[in-house]
């Protein structure tokens, strides 16, 4: 397993749209593996490929507390909401950045697993917000996309300084 770079916002590799994934393979589940470790050593709730730079539609994510249970989901899908939330959120793309957006409260998501099997399940509340999350990021979406236009030029602006201060 390695820890991979995360692309940080406003990097535009973080706006491609992820392909769809074919077959799961042995190197697919290596990414996920591999996704996984980055996630749980940043540490972070959930990850998508576009924030590894890899234009695959995957996401991982673990919302338990013990962080014992890693999931993932080949080829996302939300085939249906209900409701309305608010959350904070933030992002390992957006370091730093924590802010409230507006989202469904639930989803019915339908994907496959790290063995190609197709899953689908009900997702509530945090868990909701965080596959609705991941699942932006395979569309080239950022949750600061969400907040005013002024806010996200602030945010951009601190990041790009951030990044000047770094080289
Ligand atoms: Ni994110």
């Amino acid at each position: 397993m390695a820890i991979l770079p995360i692309l940080h916002f406003p990097d535009p590799r973080l706006r491609e749209t992820a392909h769809a994934v074919s077959a799961v393979d042995d190197k697919l589940r290596e990414l996920v593996d591999d996704m996984l470790e980055t996630m749980y050593g940043a540490p972070g709730v959930g990850l998508a490929a576009t924030q590894v730079g890899v234009a695959k539609r995957l996401i991982v994510f673990d919302i338990s507390e013990a962080r014992d249970t890693p999931q993932c989901l080949f080829n996302p899908q939300i085939l249906a909401t209900d409701g309305i939330s608010e959350r904070e959120e933030g992002c390992l793309s957006v370091p730093g950045v924590y802010e409230t957006v507006t989202r469904a409260e639930s989803v019915r998501v339908r994907g496959r697993d790290r063995d190609g099997k197709t899953v689908e399940f009900e997702a509530e509340g945090f868990l909701s917000h965080c596959i609705q999350h991941e699942i932006d990021h395979l569309n080239g979406k950022l949750f600061v996309d969400y907040l005013s236009g002024l806010k996200r030029s602030r945010i951009r602006k601190q990041a790009l300084k951030h990044r000047r201060e770094k080289l």
